[in-house]
């Protein structure tokens, strides 16, 4: 917890002047500290959408928007997509260090052994529609597994968070492949713990009965890689919402279920699914004039999705590798000349010479590339939002965790600037 200012703002309200607390973080802009503003000024902050609000204190992810850089406990994304894999930055999000090669082992023991779901799951799945959405039957069975593990869902024992951290990363790719397995009316696959986390997950989706099933170590080193670069970015809506759940004491299981909920926003995780029913509708190159004259025009609500971010101002280093994993599995599956990547190519060139886009530094994010890589790979397009939330489970448990840790944590309970009517009488019907 910041306790420590290194400088102080004076505020000046009327003839009165405030003295705030400024912290500075180990790397990022100074915080203001406006705890006791309230208290001491009778004034409220004003700023939806949280533009400039820190949250929480944190020392897990720190994103550079300027620099297009974002960093795990210290560790560049680039780095850790290229040399560790996905159950290692699970370790390291949850722990805070990288593990030495049996702490590793155990780890990866410890989620295999919690993979399966418990079997009366599957009933909860089957009184699904065929034709729901993954993302409503990840919402709502994730939700459920406060009814199916009682016994991890004290968050004042440790142990229970610790078990439910490990359950949750380890249960939902089973969650999301049996989503999509009863989406197409394919017989549930149990997972095989002989398999690497990602391979496993190719498999439960895949493989059926009747034949033998071999996954390529490519394929899962990229869907491995589509993990690692999903596992975590700070304060995003999701896990800001997995935060405000948490902070009224919810169990893990019903905040993890907030969190995918608020992920399958469009404007959020949706947008991978979006991006390329958007880059499909475009079709061919000679139509990209049209969408980015559209995207330009402030009467019409297009958008180019998989453009444009929050806080990255320069690049989004997570499309950097996806666009590189893009041209890899392509190549591998020996997809040549495939006519979306090549409008996708050109949509990023096009827009990424128009002054519209440069202006208001809008660059390719990482749902640019994951979506042609996920329809390589044969998946949907109603799975892409799921592996985002399948992958992003950790980043949610460690920043649920990390809240929980902190003794100073309370409920989130934000004021607002109140517009409406002020007081008046209650109006008869026969008089209004
Ligand atoms: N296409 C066209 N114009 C855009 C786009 C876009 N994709 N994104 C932003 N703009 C324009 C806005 O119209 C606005 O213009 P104005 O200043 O003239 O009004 C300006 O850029 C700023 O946009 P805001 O919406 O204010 O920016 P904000 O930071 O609130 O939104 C967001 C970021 C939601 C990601 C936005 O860029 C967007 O909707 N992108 C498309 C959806 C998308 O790809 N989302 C995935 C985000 S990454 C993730 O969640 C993993």
């Amino acid at each position: 917890m910041a306790d420590t200012p290194t400088k102080t703002a004076t505020l000046s309200i009327d003839d009165q002047t405030f003295d705030l607390p400024i912290y500075s973080p180990t790397a990022g802009p100074d915080v203001l500290d406006i705890r006791k503003l309230y208290a001491q000024a009778g004034v409220f902050t004003y700023d939806p959408g949280f533009t400039s609000t820190a949250s929480c204190d944190s020392t897990i992810t720190f994103i550079d928007g300027d620099k297009g850089e974002l960093l795990h406990r210290g560790y560049p994304i680039d780095q850790l997509a290229e040399k560790s894999h996905y159950l290692e930055v699970c370790y390291l999000l949850l722990y805070g260090e990288l593990p030495s090669a049996t702490e590793l082992e155990t780890f990866e023991n410890t989620i295999t052994r919690h993979t399966m779901l418990h079997e009366q799951m599957q009933y909860f799945f089957r009184g699904f529609r065929r034709d729901a959405h993954p993302m409503a039957t990840m919402v709502g069975v994730v939700g459920a597994m406060s009814a199916f593990y009682h016994d991890s869902t004290d968050i004042s024992d440790n142990k229970q968070r610790e078990i439910a951290s490990h359950r949750l990363i380890a249960k939902m790719p089973t969650i999301a492949a049996w989503a999509y397995k009863y989406s197409i009316g394919q017989p549930f696959v149990y997972p095989r713990n002989d398999l690497s986390y990602a391979a496993n997950f190719l498999h439960m989706c895949f493989s059926v009965p009747a034949e033998p099933y071999h996954v390529d170590p490519i394929l899962s080193r990229a869907m491995d890689r589509i993990f690692t670069l999903h596992a975590d970015h700070e304060q995003n809506a999701s896990t800001s919402t997995v935060r405000l759940a948490s902070s009224s004491g919810a169990n893990p299981f019903a905040c993890i279920a907030a969190g995918i909920a608020c992920l399958w926003g469009p404007a959020h995780g949706g947008a991978n699914q979006a991006c390329l029913e958007m880059l499909k509708e475009i079709g061919t190159v000679d139509k990209i004039p049209e969408y980015i004259a559209r995207a330009k025009d402030k009467n019409d609500p297009f958008r180019l999705m998989g453009f444009g971010h929050r806080v990255y101002k320069n690049f989004d280093p997570r499309a950097t590798v996806m666009k590189k994993s893009a041209d890899e599995v392509l190549d591998l599956l020996g997809i040549e000349n495939n006519p979306i990547l090549q409008v996708a190519k050109e949509l990023e060139k096009q827009a990424l010479e128009d002054p519209y886009f440069s202006e208001k530094k809008l660059f390719p994010n990482v749902d640019f590339y994951s979506g042609i890589i996920l329809e390589a790979m044969g998946f949907p397009t109603s799975m892409f939002t799921p592996i985002f939330a399948l992958s992003r489970t950790v980043g949610w448990v460690s920043q649920w965790k990390e809240q929980l840790a902190d003794p100073q944590h309370k409920i989130g309970r934000p004021r607002q600037l109140y517009l409406g009517s002020t007081a008046r009488d209650y109006t008869d019907i026969e008089n209004r």
